[in-house]
């Protein structure tokens, strides 16, 4: 009869029990090295091979082998199956719960800045009508802002912009803070192929300040290019868009003659409103008050970008979203913007779990 302590099938079946049985990695490796340790009963039964005679090897060792072999899988498979259940021990203990109810100290404490909330306000119209949104760097070159816009070099409307210029770099580059949001537009065509359908919101910076301009402010961009498109689209596009915006069931418009260099036609458009003292209606009475720039996208830009002006043509408008902010929420004051004052956030800010729909009401204030 074989010796139980010395068998393999006996060591078999004890070291797989023994593994099976083992229920923490430290107990896992008391077990390995009681078989497969330099001490370990297998290792030791491996070592005897070396005293046996050729024919008794020939028979033991595949046996031998095949016990190391077998324990070995045994015990990596363990070893994972324990590894995975510390870790799920250890996440158990370190979960958080999110689903806590929102302090309501948080809520009355931070406000959104009118400007974030009239920003989401003009992207979610947009978006609803198709448009994606765009981006581009604060700093420009001279090219992306006026250059590729049909800007030449002494070109009058350079003057209009009153442009902050970094110094000229090694190049003989003079980089600039953009004046408007309308290098997106190259920016967005060089990168694509048309058609196009975007809004750009962002900063754009001149040297100005009085209670209606500040050095930094808030404009955003609209471009849309494809085969057809005319200027019976953008008056719509404008129509819908300061309809939702103002929250009113239709606003009056006035398409004014213009010029921008980088459209033709060009135009400005004004807003019906109603003026009573200080208070200024939109969409009410018999007022004008201009609100945009606009026009078709001028030849030479889309030939600037690549783009075929045989083959496709489009609109541009820009507008100032500080000054949306001001008409809709009535703020007189420009400068208060940028002043960081708490109490005037407090008052002018708004809840940032009302997120702007147009089911529910762009601006709704429910104060939850
Ligand atoms: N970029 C112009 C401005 O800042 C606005 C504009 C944009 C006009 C697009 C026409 C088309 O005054």
């Amino acid at each position: 009869m074989a010796d139980p302590a010395t068998d393999p099938a006996s060591l078999e079946k004890e070291f797989l029990a023994a593994i099976e049985n083992a229920s923490t990695l430290s107990e896992l490796e008391e077990v390995r090295l009681a078989a497969l340790g330099k001490k370990g009963r297998v290792s030791e039964l491996l070592k005897s091979l070396g005293g046996m005679t050729a024919e008794e090897r020939q028979e033991q060792g595949p046996i031998i082998n095949g016990l190391k072999q077998t324990l070995s899988q045994a015990l990596d498979h363990r070893k994972s199956s324990l590894e995975i259940e510390a870790l799920n021990i250890r996440l158990a203990a370190e979960t958080e719960d999110v689903t806590l109810p929102v302090q309501p100290r948080a809520l009355s404490d931070g406000r959104l800045h009118p400007i974030s909330q009239v920003t989401e306000e003009i992207v979610t119209i947009f978006a609803d009508m198709g448009f994606s949104v765009a981006e581009g760097p604060d700093v420009e070159t001279d090219f992306h802002n006026f250059t590729a816009l049909n800007i030449p070099e002494s070109h009058p409307a350079r003057q209009m912009h009153d442009t902050f210029y970094f110094e000229e770099n090694e190049d003989g580059e003079r980089l600039l803070l953009r004046t408007h949001t309308s290098p997106v537009q190259i920016r967005t065509m060089e990168a694509g192929e048309p058609p196009f359908r975007f809004i750009a919101p962002g900063r754009t910076y001149r040297c100005d300040s009085d209670q209606t301009h500040t050095p930094m402010f808030h404009q955003v961009e609209g471009l849309v290019i494809d085969k057809d498109t005319h200027l019976g689209h953008l008056k719509w596009v404008l129509e819908t868009f300061l309809s939702a915006f103002f929250e009113v069931d239709g606003v009056g418009l006035r398409l004014r003659p213009s010029y921008f260099p980088f459209t033709e036609p060009s135009m400005e458009v004004d807003v019906q409103c109603a003026r009573a003292g200080n208070e200024i209606r939109i969409g009410e009475g018999t007022d004008w008050m201009e609100i945009l720039g606009c026009g078709m996208v001028h030849p030479n830009v889309l030939t600037n970008v690549g783009i075929d002006p045989e083959v496709y043509q489009g609109f541009a408008f820009g507008m100032g979203i500080d000054r949306l902010a001001m008409l809709k929420y009535g703020m007189p004051d420009l400068r208060a913007f940028f002043d960081a004052d708490l109490r005037w956030l407090r008052h002018y800010g708004f809840s940032a779990l009302n997120v702007p729909t147009l089911q529910r009401g762009l601006s709704v204030d429910e104060g939850i």
